[in-house]
């Protein structure tokens, strides 16, 4: 079977269309809205709401795959608050429409950190907002988390936020901290389950958008005892495979706290990221990858799921 992994999207409707320069409007500093400009300009993506034809052109040149996942950001976030902001959710809307219009019910889609809003890149505006969790079942029809048993693998996809959801502590308001900690509770419980009931003979397969979650799902015995039984797990969230190999090197950092929220959870992320290697873990690059490398594209693998055999990735590059 042929299984096709797309991430990170980052769809912009019209509505997002029309707030050109809403990052930059969100940092009051001068000097750090130039250094944001010149991140964004010199590597990361100069104009994050030029990229709508990339997933139509992976689409048109992935007519048939049997499966499909898709891992998360479905829309810029230029609110930051996720789902609850009507323009992000009308993005993310017509992003999952053209996927679903391609692949119906062969596609499985999981939530991405943009879905639920996180701090803006230096400015410190936005967060997770529960209003964007409840509208990611209720308005794209993407489940807290699910599962999907396929020959000798367990496919399980896992919304990342919530479960990492100590490192965006001091993004959330706090009125809705007690709301996302028992969600969190439940889906932990759900995931423990999932992971805890698979077979001696079968392998798991995770899709978890940032891989900030990955330490926090090691803290639970369920995951630890099966941990020597997992194939992969695809992540997305970094967008540039160079990225990625930065990331890895620099696992184990000490964590920078004093300059912003967005420095302290990356930060933190990394000093954490030795769990990654447990986790096998393997990028999907958005679309576009980043704007000085232009890395982009998608994953393929074409496999047999009743063979315990390491699967076959495939990175495609999508030329812009
Ligand atoms: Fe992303």
């Amino acid at each position: 079977m042929r299984l096709l992994v797309v991430s990170d999207p980052h769809w912009a409707g019209p509505a997002e269309q029309a707030r050109r320069g809403y990052e930059s409007r969100a940092i009051r500093n001068p000097l750090q809205r130039a250094l944001a400009a010149a991140w964004r300009r010199g590597f990361w993506l100069a104009d994050p709401l030029a990229h709508n034809d990339k997933l139509d052109r992976i689409l048109a040149l992935n007519p048939d795959p049997d499966l499909v996942v898709a891992n998360g950001d479905y829309s810029v976030d230029s609110a930051f608050v996720g789902l609850s902001d009507d323009a992000c959710c009308d993005s993310a809307e017509r992003c999952l429409r053209t996927l679903r219009a391609a692949y119906g019910d062969r596609l499985l889609a999981v939530a991405g950190d943009h879905e639920l809003g996180k701090h803006s890149l230096f400015g410190g505006v936005g967060g997770p907002r529960f209003e964007s969790w409840q509208r990611l079942g209720s308005r794209l029809s993407i489940p807290a988390w699910w599962q999907r048993d396929l020959g000798r693998h367990r496919l399980i996809g896992i919304p990342s936020t919530l479960v990492a959801l100590p490192a965006f502590e001091k993004e959330l308001l706090p009125a809705e901290t007690p709301l996302w900690e028992s969600e969190r509770r439940r889906v932990l419980a759900e995931i423990a389950a999932a992971v805890d009931s698979v077979g001696p003979d079968q392998r798991i397969l995770l899709f978890c958008h940032d891989p900030t979650a990955l330490p926090f799902l090691a803290a639970l015995p369920e995951v630890r005892r099966r941990l020597p039984q997992w194939e992969a797990t695809l992540i997305g969230h970094l967008h540039s495979p160079a990225i990625a190999g930065l990331a890895r090197a620099l696992a184990g950092m000490p964590e920078i706290r004093g300059l912003g929220s967005t420095l302290r959870r990356y930060s933190s992320a990394l000093h954490r990221a030795r769990a990654w290697e447990d986790f096998r873990v393997r990028l999907c690059p958005s679309p576009t990858g980043a704007q000085a490398l232009k890395d982009g594209g998608w994953l393929t693998a074409d496999w047999d799921p009743e063979r315990a055999e390491p699967i076959p990735w495939r990175h495609h590059r999508l030329p812009w």
